[in-house]
């Protein structure tokens, strides 16, 4: 903060004191894995405890119970949890501590101490009536059941066996609790089921914050945006990141008589109460394969976008569809084409190998990269001939160079966007192509309803989240630690994937580097830990951050660069050997 503290008004800095506290309560309650999952082995009673307050705090009417969080809130007559969530004073602030308080507690007894009693404790605290809470009690004695005994071992050596495995869906235990016990042979989804209701209503909310927080920060709407699509995303929230294109596109979708998502109807825009939004659907492979259905229903919408006859300012989708065809003497086919993903056959944007392997010399050739690997179209022409992975690099060019924002739906707690590779080169790396094709850099953007609040985040605010929420918190690294020589290795590929971020987005902030430098290297008992545990990884770490300084993503002090030179050749002679 560069203001002198004596200009600040008391209100001024109660403001920013809430502000920190809303930071640092964001960061506590963020659910972290606390090491790797061992096959075959339960959670520990911890990890249980965070996985049940989390199932609670949703109503889950397929068992008839609501949400633990919303009866307390309108038991203690605070209205609904929603209402105090959206409420960020300091005695909005307050009254969600009470209620997250007891709600806790409740969870902690009932596991210690059993349904009873904690069914009691609300009753007496806020008010909770017992045919209340039983029913979300009864849910969660189920889960944590589940949660102790684990089927892993006994379903792959059924299955190694050519046995019968008993079948399960697929998805994130918070949101979906039967996926519980794990073991069984896990399938998907019902592609024509999306995006389900509940996952149309969730994307509804996120997409509000995301448009109201770009028009808050940048004066209006964005006119078109990116959104990155995943399979296995779309199958842990049932088509959420699909529901957010089509709201984005202003369409609902069309169930047919067996409840079957048919096609899409055009929500009238004085209802939307905003201008549509044109979307660019950057797809993986994954997807592509399990949602040929979705891909149609996608491209299907922008066509039916295209031809409404809107003005200009209420219908960019429209509006650049018909300039296209003018400018360019092109299609009203080639001019509508928004669905794009890999070759068939082919997966993956290959930019998290250029950015691990450190090939590349300019930012711009990621950007090209990822343009390469994704031309080409899906979908279905006028005359309904399918497109099939077409390639029309021209018609991506197009699309990108008109992006303003990017975004893509974040499914889980489990992986965030410094776990893996993926994120970096699907979001930052259709974030770069926008910068190259546009000649600006996109606001980009994280959504996820993880949590009651449906959040919308930068870039910037999601790295420095993950930092602080993992990669620089003893409870994750300690927990890492424990797995040894795997530990070290997910440890530096946590500094990898936050690099990525800087490479093809220039998202991370230099203390990020600071911090890990001190936390990891510059502590010589932590480096000695790391050293004797993985030398490769410990290597590959520093490694990186002299890449980091040596790109210029980092300006690091010259006597550190130094140490890490320094560190750099005494590792590299140990594992050659030489030390
Ligand atoms: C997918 O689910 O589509 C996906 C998963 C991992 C990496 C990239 C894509
Ligand atoms: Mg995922």
């Amino acid at each position: 903060m560069s203001d002198k503290p004596a200009t600040l008004s008391s209100e001024e800095r109660d403001r920013r004191v809430l502000e920190l506290w809303e930071r640092v309560v964001e960061v506590e309650g963020r659910l972290i894995p606390t090491g790797l999952h061992v096959f075959g082995r339960a959670s520990d009673e911890q990890e249980c405890a965070d996985l049940l307050r989390m199932v609670a705090s949703f109503d889950r009417p397929e068992c008839g119970a609501r949400a633990l969080t919303d009866l307390v809130a309108e038991g203690l007559g605070l209205g609904t949890y929603d209402s105090l969530v959206g409420d960020k004073s300091e005695d909005g602030w307050r009254r969600r501590e009470r209620v997250d308080k007891i709600v806790r507690r409740s969870v902690e007894i009932f596991l210690r101490e059993g349904s009873e009693h904690a069914a009691r404790l609300l009753e007496a605290e806020a008010r909770v009536s017992a045919e209340e809470s039983g029913r979300v009690f009864a849910l969660l004695s189920k889960i944590r059941e589940q949660l102790r005994t684990s089927g892993e071992l006994d379903g792959l050596v059924r299955s190694l066996r050519g046995e019968y495995v008993e079948p399960g869906p697929g998805a994130d235990i918070v949101q979906n609790p039967s996926v519980l016990p794990t073991g069984r042979n896990t399938h998907a989804v019902n592609p024509y089921a999306v995006p389900s209701r509940p996952a149309y209503a969730r994307a509804e909310r996120v997409v509000s914050a995301l448009l109201e927080r770009h028009r808050a920060e940048r004066g209006r709407y964005p006119r078109s945006m990116a959104l990155v699509l995943w399979g296995l995303d779309n199958i842990k929230t049932q088509g959420e990141g699909v529901a957010q294109a089509l709201w984005l596109l202003g369409v609902r979708p069309v169930r047919d008589g067996m409840n079957r998502v048919s096609g899409v109807e055009a929500i009238p825009v004085e209802r939307l109460g905003r201008p549509r939004v044109d979307v660019l659907m950057t797809v993986s492979g994954i997807f592509r394969d399990l949602f040929g259905a979705t891909m149609l229903l996608l491209d299907k919408a922008v066509r039916c976008v295209a031809e409404l006859e809107e003005p200009a300012e209420l219908n960019p989708v429209r509006a650049n569809v018909e300039g296209q065809v003018k400018a360019d003497g092109c299609s009203f086919d080639e001019a509508a084409l928004r669905v794009f993903s890999n070759a068939p056959g082919s997966y993956g944007t290959n930019v998290n190998f250029m950015v691990t392997d450190s090939q590349w010399e300019s930012a711009d050739s990621l950007g090209d990269l990822f343009v390469t690997r994704k031309c080409f179209a899906y979908g279905r022409d006028r005359a309904g001939i399918a497109l099939e992975g077409r390639e029309a690099r021209g018609a991506l060019a197009r699309a990108l160079a008109r992006v303003e924002a990017t975004c893509q739906n974040i499914d889980s707690f489990e992986i965030g966007i410094t776990d893996v590779d993926h994120y970096f080169e699907y979001l930052g790396g259709v974030s770069k192509a926008v910068e190259r094709h546009a000649q600006a850099r996109p606001a980009i953007y994280l959504s996820d309803a993880l949590t009651r609040d449906a959040r919308v985040r930068s870039l910037e605010e999601v790295v420095r989240l993950e930092t602080r929420a993992k990669t620089l918190n003893p409870k994750w690294y300690e927990g890492m630690l424990r797995h040894g020589f795997r530990g070290v290795a997910e440890i530096e590929s946590h500094v990898t994937n936050t690099f990525g971020w800087s490479a093809t987005a220039d998202a991370v902030d230099g203390w990020v580097y600071d911090e890990v430098a001190r936390t990891y290297v510059l502590d010589t008992e932590m480096l000695e830990r790391l050293r004797c545990l993985n030398p490769h990884s410990a290597r590959s770490l520093v490694a990186r951050l002299l890449e980091a300084e040596g790109r210029g993503f980092w300006e690091a002090e010259a006597e550190v660069v130094e140490r890490l030179r320094e560190i750099f050749n005494g590792l590299e002679d140990q594992i050659e050997g030489v030390a």
